[in-house]
């Protein structure tokens, strides 16, 4: 049995070092992009909502259209994740949402556009460990939700609401469009920035993928488009770290997943995602934080899924980080 077994992680090793080798070879590009679809699929009836997506939206994305002689409002939406408030270890997390407002001068009309989870942050986190499937499995997408009107109450009071620019009705279409496309082929939410350490000069080897990117992603466009965005207080948004030496790539479901060879390391990743509780409120998802905290300490060890695919990341201290730190408008 134990000669089986050394065979089998013998067997892993080669893998990974032809893996390593071809990889090496192909001269791995950090951080590795971001991986977008032809055109977004459904999601898997398995993956069910506790709370209805864009539930106010257009259900087609449709978004109206803008006359040219229009002045368009720009607003930088921020409000806490309230839920992050409960719980003594919980108090200490600056997690933000972002979104951005819009408001026509000619109609009156306010709009908002933000990006989010599908089926909320834990299910984009952690996957289920199913027992009649054997990869772990993903309830991962994000999508663009844009709906009529600002809840200035929601955002003001306990947030951000404010003014950074305007539009006129082209930049408005051209960028109602561009938001439509980027929807369509970038489908999922990754929640994870991984970097070699929290210095400023760190190799980033994946970048996050999540409502405060979709906001960066945005506002460049507005800028590319010609706008220009100024704010008069310092603009942070969450970021939620993981800490690691050079990552391995180890494949997709069907190469881990589907090969009797590559059992152990299967074995592994399931295992590894079987910690985490099934997650119904974000109080849960924080638990599962915290239980990634003390495995990942312990076994120096994250399994990354990034682009549909396995990446082994070598963790190092501090591990895991929230911070809540400035990116400048473009
Ligand atoms: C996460 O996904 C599971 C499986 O579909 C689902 O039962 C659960 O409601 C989802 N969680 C949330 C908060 O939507
Ligand atoms: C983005 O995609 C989701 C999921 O298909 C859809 O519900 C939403 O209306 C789309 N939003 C936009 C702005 O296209
Ligand atoms: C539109 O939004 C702006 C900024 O929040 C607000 O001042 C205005 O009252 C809103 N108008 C309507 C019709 O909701
Ligand atoms: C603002 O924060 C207070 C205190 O935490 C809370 O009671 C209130 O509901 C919040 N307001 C909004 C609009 O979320
Ligand atoms: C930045 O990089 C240099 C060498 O490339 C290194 O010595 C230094 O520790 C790094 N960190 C900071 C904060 O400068
Ligand atoms: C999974 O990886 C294998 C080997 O690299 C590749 O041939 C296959 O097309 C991939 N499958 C998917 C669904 O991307
Ligand atoms: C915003 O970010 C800057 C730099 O990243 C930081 O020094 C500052 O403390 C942050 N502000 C808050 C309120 O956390």
């Amino acid at each position: 049995m134990s000669h089986t077994g050394s065979v089998l992680c013998l067997n892993l090793l080669l893998f990974l070092h032809v893996v390593a080798h071809f990889r090496n070879n192909a001269q791995q590009q950090w951080p590795v992009p971001y991986r977008r679809v032809d055109s977004r699929p459904a999601a898997d009836s398995f993956c069910e909502a506790l709370f209805p997506f864009c539930p106010t939206g257009d259900g087609d994305g449709r978004i109206p259209s803008m006359r040219d002689s229009d002045v368009i409002s720009v607003y930088r939406l921020q409000t806490p994740v309230w839920e992050f408030k409960y719980g003594d270890l919980l108090g200490k997390l600056h997690i933000m949402h972002d979104a951005i407002g819009f408001s026509s001068s000619e109609t009156g009309s306010n709009f908002t556009v933000e990006w989010y989870e599908l089926f909320q942050l834990g299910n984009c986190t952690f996957p289920h460990i199913r027992p009649e499937e054997y990869a772990p499995f993903w309830c991962n997408q994000g999508a663009a939700c844009f709906f009529g009107g600002i809840e200035d109450l929601h955002w003001s009071q306990n947030g951000t609401l404010e003014k950074i620019g305007e539009l006129t009705g082209n930049q408005f279409n051209d960028m109602a469009k561009w938001v439509q496309d980027d929807n369509e082929t970038g489908i999922y939410y990754e929640t994870w920035t991984v970097r070699s350490d929290p210095s400023p000069n760190a190799t980033v080897w994946f970048e996050s993928y999540d409502c405060s990117q979709f906001v960066h992603r945005t506002y460049r466009k507005l800028t590319e488009l010609g706008a220009k965005l100024s704010s008069k207080s310092q603009t942070n948004y969450t970021k939620i770290y993981l800490f690691s030496g050079e990552p391995t790539y180890l494949g997709n479901d069907s190469s881990i997943f589907g090969q009797p060879a590559l059992k152990n390391l299967a074995g592994d990743i399931r295992t590894f995602y079987h910690t985490f509780r099934p997650h119904q409120t974000f109080v849960d998802f924080a638990v599962s934080l915290l239980e990634a905290y003390e495995k990942v300490v312990l076994e120096k060890s994250f399994y990354l899924y990034y682009n549909f695919e396995y990446w082994h990341l070598p963790m190092k201290p501090p591990y895991i980080q929230i911070t809540y730190e400035e990116v400048p408008l473009p």
